[in-house]
């Protein structure tokens, strides 16, 4: 192996940029101790607005990518192809020594592909291996098919090296699967590094001020999976179930860009409903800290709720995070929004659980991985 080996870092949505943002600053701090190190971050541009994606970099102290691949929106085959495209074409014409994929997005499973096919690592070819791809949040399963997440899981997981895990059920999953026991690590979550590196800078945005809010004086919504948002009208009767039962609280409620879409027009039938543009990461999370509770159709924020210990309610039938389940604050109400009813009062008759944190989600989680890639890419 060469004395210097260049990682490729990939981001290219928003669940990926508080993911790498803890592993680039591990790397970094190795480096400033003398370690040879070196990475190459690489945006895929699936996401590329300033609110998905700049902001992000800036809050969280991400550098600028030193490689765009500006693939920007299309469908999920589109956006596939145009970056495995891209991407080989870059491991081509500049070779890294390993992949590192993070999550589950498009960009995930789309740069893990083209490391299998022609790309050689210099230093491995007598043994004509190809670029190792080491994937973190790997192992992760909801049994949904019908996420294009859960495709990407599988597919990234089946042509991985190494596995970064972030709980002892991922470790099972993976293990079912017939992964080597050596090839699995189980380190935690980056995503948690980065909420606690961020806490004490966690800060209102101007609608705190503006809307009078008080902590615990509202709620919290994020909703965007095609199940919730892509169909008007039951995306209405949820928005309706929401409202009828949070006793006229304040429902604030970011609006990711594809449920832009539906939502125009239905708004305003709802007065409690505070919409706004996506949030950036410190104010989102300064949102959430304070919030009676979150109701959300994301991952990643139920894994947040667990270790700020606020309540969440996932509208999904499944989750492939079930620790934020058996151990943090979130319950699966499912899809239908009349199941909405008897959780938020619950909630207000003070009967929600506690929750607890999952086991090496303690902010020390880049660390372990960098340390980790060292040891594997000195052999
Ligand atoms: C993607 C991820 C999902 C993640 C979500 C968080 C996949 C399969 N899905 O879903 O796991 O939870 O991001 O944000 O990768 N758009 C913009 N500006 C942008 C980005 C997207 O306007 O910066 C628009 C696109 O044109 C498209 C829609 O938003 O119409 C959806 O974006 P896309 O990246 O395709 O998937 P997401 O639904 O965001």
């Amino acid at each position: 192996m060469t004395d210097s080996p260049l990682i490729d870092v990939i981001a290219g949505a928003r669940p990926n940029f508080m993911k790498i943002a803890p592993v680039i600053a591990a790397i970094q701090a190795r480096q400033a101790q003398g370690s040879r190190l070196r990475y190459r971050l690489v945006h895929t541009g699936q996401h590329y607005d300033e609110k998905m994606s700049g902001e992000f970099f800036r809050q969280l102290g991400i550098p600028h990518p030193d490689v765009n691949l500006e693939v920007g929106s299309g469908t999920q085959a589109e956006q596939t192809a145009s970056i495995m495209v891209r991407y080989e074409k870059l491991l081509l014409d500049a070779p890294s020594q390993l992949c590192l994929v993070v999550g589950d997005v498009t960009s995930t499973m789309a740069c893990a592909i083209p490391t299998r096919f022609n790309c050689q690592v210099p230093v491995f070819t007598a043994q004509k291996l190809r670029i190792p791809v080491a994937h973190v949040e790997a192992g992760i399963r909801s049994g949904d098919w019908t996420m294009p997440e859960e495709v990407n899981r599988l597919v990234t997981d089946s042509i991985s090296n190494w596995f970064f895990t972030t709980s002892t059920v991922a470790n099972d999953n993976l293990r079912r699967a017939g992964v080597a026991e050596e090839r699995i690590h189980f380190v935690g979550n980056t995503m948690i590094d980065t909420l606690l590196a961020q806490m004490d800078r966690l800060r209102p945005p101007a609608l705190w001020a503006e809307q009078g809010l008080q902590p615990g004086g509202y709620f919290v919504m994020t909703l965007h999976r095609p199940a919730n948002v892509d169909d008007p009208q039951s995306f209405e009767r949820l928005l309706d179930a929401v409202c009828a039962h949070t006793q006229g609280l304040p429902v604030l409620f970011p609006v990711h860009p594809r449920t832009a879409k539906t939502l125009q027009g239905l708004a305003r039938q709802f007065p409690s409903l505070v919409t706004m543009d996506p949030q950036p990461y410190l104010e989102f999370n300064f949102l959430v800290r304070h919030a009676k509770a979150v109701i959300t159709d994301s991952g990643g924020v139920t894994e947040e709720t667990t270790v700020m210990g606020v309540p969440c309610m996932t509208l999904r039938n499944s989750t492939e995070r079930p620790e934020t389940v058996s151990v943090g604050t979130n319950e699966l109400i499912g899809t239908d929004p009349a199941a909405l009813r008897p959780a938020l009062a619950r909630l207000f008759a003070g009967q929600w659980k506690r929750g607890a944190v999952p086991e090496l989600w303690d902010g020390k989680t880049g660390p372990r991985i960098v340390a980790a890639l060292e040891g594997l890419l000195a052999h």
